[in-house]
């Protein structure tokens, strides 16, 4: 089951820290807290280069039909400046500017991507050198993590994306924390991401 959460008002307040606990989940196991990033790390280093491929083989493709409808919910405006984060290879910066380009003739949307892996992140600026649109005013990369953002001002984006990429983080009240500091008053919080359900027909 595929779920998407957003806030659409933006956010006041602040997100309580989670206590601190020295484990934590990866895949169906729990490890220590302070192997998990590099554990993460190698997962995606080994699989950065087939990752697209991969996708569609394991989801059947349907993950495309997710990550469209996510950009479809999401509903840029123009001149939209959407930082995802946890990244990749670009899929959802991709979506993005295709969607700001089709539905309103865009050209001034722009979206930060950054993500924790080099080797995820090459493969993301490969396809956007091979794409038509900029790399410097249109798209641009960083890597970096997701419970880190210090090279993002507060108050400066207008959407925040993560797709799959929440589950692979350490401090997920971390994550939450930055992304309420940098969207902007009003901006939007988007997680896309896997979820169980109740309902034992659906849930199979
Ligand atoms: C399943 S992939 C999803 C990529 C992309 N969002 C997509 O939907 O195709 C998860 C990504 O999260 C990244 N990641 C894991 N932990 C991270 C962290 N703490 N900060 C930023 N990125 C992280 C991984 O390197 C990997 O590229």
């Amino acid at each position: 089951m595929c779920r998407f959460l957003s806030n659409p008002a933006g956010g006041s307040g602040s997100v309580p820290p989670n206590a601190t606990t020295s484990e934590t989940h990866f895949g169906f196991r729990n490890v220590p807290e302070t192997d998990k990033e590099r554990l993460v790390a190698q997962v995606f280093s080994s699989v950065a280069t087939n990752y697209d491929v991969m996708n569609d083989a394991m989801s059947g493709g349907i993950h495309r039909l997710w990550k469209d409808q996510f950009i479809r919910r999401l509903a840029p405006p123009p001149g939209t400046v959407l930082l995802d984060v946890a990244g990749g290879t670009g899929d959802i910066a991709q979506r993005f500017l295709n969607y700001c380009d089709s539905v309103h003739g865009d050209q001034t949307a722009r979206v930060h991507l950054v993500d924790i892996n080099p080797d995820m992140v090459e493969v993301g600026r490969q396809r956007f050198k091979n794409s038509a649109y900029d790399l410097r005013s249109q798209v641009t990369l960083e890597v970096g993590n997701a419970e880190d953002l210090s090279t993002v001002p507060s108050e400066s984006v207008d959407a925040y994306t993560i797709a799959f990429g929440i589950r692979n983080c350490t401090h997920v009240d971390q994550v939450v924390r930055e992304a309420y500091r940098v969207l902007k008053p009003g901006g939007r919080f988007m997680c896309l991401e896997f979820s169980h359900v109740d309902n034992p027909v659906v849930g199979q």
